[in-house]
């Protein structure tokens, strides 16, 4: 009898490509997907990914697998239900343009693409489908102390934001052989993410940044920075501020806290290698009726006990990331649109790369609109404001 599982396939399996593999391994041995295809261009990286699902005593898997060296190939295959791309950030678009021209879908890591200018050309080519076949890898979607957070917010816990803080702070310089598109860009895009989702994924009005290069730091993917801070504010006055580092070698560091009228959010006090992640609630503002400052709820979550074998941010969010790919999948299955879709993809690598200028200009202050004023609601005008104000 054919098989009625998925047929998945993943193209670009280095380090954040291995960690999606092993969920995809996952799933095909309790007979969920099925594993067809692997494929990357450099070819020791494959013999790695390969290696890997040995190791991980997928025999079936790698028995059946089908190997590729190009993306197109493996798309022209046309044996694939979906797919997850985690190759190079500059090859994401013309990876995963081959399989969404195909009708795909794509979950693919972030950013979406190199440049803003990319990214419009692709969402134009995924017109009114951008969230039925793209899924963008923001994992912390899919975090539940991130989740917890967003619940109190919409429920009104903390009252309207007025600032909020991201922290993320690397353990180490970026591996030998990585492509960054600049720390901001390729970092703290994430806590451009962050701090967007609890403003509905409106774009900030401003963007601002500086960046520095701290000693006792090897810069191996030539970001010229290891620190970054990031200052946005949104039309409702309220202001995020975003700092980046790779130079925090006691253990990967991810924070935020979200100061609002009625009260305050911490999520993910420091905690080394490893502790676990803390969510806290705080009410009370003063003066009266009730006491200032009382922790009205405070929620723990595991951090998952990493493998040798597993990169330094795997701790912290390895349920977040298989969360994300099993979300994806069970959306295929269901035909329904992704979370977060490409809409979010341009929108936060705008953001990003327009702080990734700033901080090279030494802290240029963007005022993010149309020449006429107007807001900016597509891709196409976020290229045409970057051309216009980048260059
Ligand atoms: N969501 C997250 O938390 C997270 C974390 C890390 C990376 N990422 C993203 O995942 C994507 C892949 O990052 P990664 O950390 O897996 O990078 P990686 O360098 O380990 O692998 C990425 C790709 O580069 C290729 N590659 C490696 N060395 C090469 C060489 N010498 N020549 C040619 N190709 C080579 C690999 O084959 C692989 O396809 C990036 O876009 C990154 O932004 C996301």
């Amino acid at each position: 009898m054919p098989s009625t599982r998925l047929r998945l396939g993943a193209f670009g399996v280095g380090r954040m490509g291995q960690v999606h593999l092993e969920t995809l391994a996952r799933l095909h041995q309790d007979d969920v997907i099925e594993l067809a295809a692997l494929g990357d261009r450099h070819p020791p990286t494959l013999s790695a990914a390969l290696a890997l699902l040995d190791e991980l005593g997928s025999a079936d898997a790698l028995r059946h697998v089908e190997r590729f060296a190009d993306a197109d190939a493996m798309a022209a295959w046309g044996r694939l239900d979906a797919v997850v791309v985690a190759s190079r950030t500059d090859d994401h678009v013309r990876d995963a343009r081959a399989f969404v021209r195909r009708n795909v879908p794509v979950f693919l890591e972030k950013p979406m693409a190199s440049s803003i200018q990319e990214a419009a050309v692709f969402c134009r080519e995924l017109d009114d489908r951008g969230d039925r076949l793209v899924q963008l890898g923001f994992q912390r979607h899919y975090d539940d102390a991130g989740r917890a957070a967003a619940a109190w917010v919409r429920d009104g816990r903390i009252g309207p934001l007025q600032q909020t803080q991201h922290v993320i702070q690397d353990k180490n310089s970026t591996p030998e052989g990585y492509q960054s598109a600049g720390i901001t860009a390729d970092m703290a895009i994430h806590l451009v993410f962050e701090a967007m989702s609890f403003r509905n994924f409106e774009l900030p009005a401003t963007v601002q940044a500086l960046r520095f290069l701290a000693p006792h730091y090897e810069d191996r993917a030539s970001e010229g920075a290891n620190v970054v801070h990031v200052f946005c504010t949104w039309a409702d006055g309220s202001m995020a501020h975003l700092g980046g580092s790779r130079i925090n070698a006691t253990g990967y560091d991810n924070r935020f806290s979200l100061i609002g009228t009625e009260g305050r959010i911490d999520v993910g006090d420091f905690a080394g290698d490893f502790g676990s992640v803390s969510a806290k609630l705080w009410q009370g503002v003063g003066p009266g009726p009730g006491p200032r400052g009382q922790l009205i709820e405070s929620l723990v979550f595991p951090m998952t006990p990493p493998a040798s074998r597993h990169p330094d941010f795997y701790p912290r969010f390895a349920s977040a990331y298989a969360g994300e790919v099993r979300e994806f999948i069970a959306r295929v299955e269901r035909g329904e649109p992704f979370e977060p879709g490409a809409d979010i993809g341009w929108k936060t690598l705008f953001v990003a790369n327009l702080a990734e200028t700033s901080s090279r200009l030494g802290g240029t202050r963007f005022e993010l609109a149309q020449a006429d004023g107007t807001p900016i609601t597509t891709a196409d005008q976020a290229a045409a404001f970057e051309s216009v104000h980048t260059t």
